[in-house]
């Protein structure tokens, strides 16, 4: 088992005041060819240096992740990137001087000098400059590149806090560094510069619109992955299930339906519930069916802190409410469709059977 081949304690390096010491710390295991959680913006990344071929394949190991999952590479200034693009060079200048350090993460043409364990064989590599100070100074205390996925064990949703990093993946890397939980919550923007539009392989907290307006030009956005339409996969990690808790999710976009869910629960399973919705629709909710249903306001912030703590706090089911309002929040959206395992709201809500689900994605 790769958990037993990789079984070591893992290093809790918590960030207080003076933060230097755990980051020398942290960039010494890293230069050693060791694995490393840090803190981001976003998310919490799992480290490796990016040039060490052997500390990246324990990467793909700890996590479960498909080989052919491309990962990120991350640093901490325009300059250290730019050995590693070949094209479209303005573009990625003139988006990296806009963005970074930022939740953008720019897709280009590589220059070939990057690991192929790194880039899974692609033509392309992704870029992004993490905005956490942490994340920052690690990279630059380890003077290289450093590779972060989300550090999750494959499938599972992203780490917000450090406790999630060690719930998932604890015994099984040298070291994490604790900053309390990170301020966006969902994963960052992904945008292939390859294409003509640029396309938004997966949204984030940097919108459609945003870019846009910065560069002039309409841009292309999946809200879900291109192999759902039958097309090559150009985001290889989007044709996976993601994001997902190990518990049903079920969607709703109309009242009614919650309504109607309910009251036959209240029948039949007496499953233990519960009810996502935006801010907007808490009081009505709560009007209707607390104290029998909990219900919680979810955003990019929480949802994968939710996803978790309802697994933890031995909920059966979780029910999402779809409204025009997360709708208009790209990024959130397709995090709960993808967690859901689902092309459209109205697909649960129809066929209502979890082995629907499973299927895709
Ligand atoms: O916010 C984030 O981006 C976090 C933090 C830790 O930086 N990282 C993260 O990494 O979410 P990961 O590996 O969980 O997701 C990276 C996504 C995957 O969907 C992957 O397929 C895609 O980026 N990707 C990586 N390289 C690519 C490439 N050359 N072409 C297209 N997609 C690529
Ligand atoms: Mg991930």
């Amino acid at each position: 088992m790769e958990s037993e081949a990789y079984a070591v304690e893992t290093l809790v390096l918590k960030i207080t005041e003076g933060s230097e010491r755990a980051i020398e710390i942290a960039a010494d295991l890293l230069k050693k060819g060791e694995l490393v959680a840090f803190p981001t913006e976003t998310v919490y990344g799992l480290g490796a240096i990016a040039t060490n071929e052997k500390a990246v394949q324990k990467i793909f190991t700890v996590k479960g992740r498909p080989q052919d999952n491309p990962l990120i590479v991350h640093v901490s200034s325009i300059e250290m990137a730019l050995p590693f693009v070949a094209a479209p060079k303005e573009t990625f200048v003139f988006l990296a001087e806009r963005y970074w350090p930022g939740p953008l993460t720019l897709v280009v043409e590589h220059t070939g000098v990057l690991p192929k364990i790194v880039t899974a064989g692609l033509s392309t590599a992704a870029i992004r400059m993490p905005a956490h100070p942490v994340a920052l100074q690690l990279i630059e205390t380890a003077g290289e590149p450093i590779v972060a996925p989300s550090a999750n064990r494959s499938g599972r949703p992203s780490p917000t806090r450090a406790e999630h990093v060690l719930d998932d993946l604890g015994g099984e890397i040298a070291a994490i560094i604790d900053a309390g939980p990170t301020q966006i919550g969902i994963e960052s923007t992904v945008l292939l510069l390859t294409t003509s539009p640029p396309r938004i392989l997966r949204p984030g907290a940097i919108t459609k619109s945003d870019l846009e307006k910065c560069l002039g030009v309409e841009i292309v956005e999946d809200l879900l992955p291109p192999d759902t339409n039958h097309l090559t996969p150009i985001a290889p990690g989007t044709k996976y299930r993601h994001y997902a808790p190990q518990l049903p999710i079920f969607l709703f976009s109309e009242e009614a339906h919650v309504i109607a869910k309910a009251a036959e629960d209240q029948r039949m399973n007496r499953e233990k519930i519960l009810l996502l919705v935006s801010a907007t629709q808490l009081p009505k909710f709560r009007s209707l069916f607390h104290p029998r249903i909990h219900i919680a306001e979810v955003t990019e912030a929480t949802v994968y802190e939710h996803f978790r703590q309802a697994e933890k706090q031995g909920f059966t089911q979780i029910w999402i409410f779809v409204d025009h309002d997360i709708r208009k929040r790209s990024g959130l959206f397709n995090r709960i469709l993808k967690a859901a395992g689902v092309t459209s709201v109205d697909k649960t809500v129809q066929g209502d059977k979890s082995d629907q689900r499973a299927e895709t994605l």
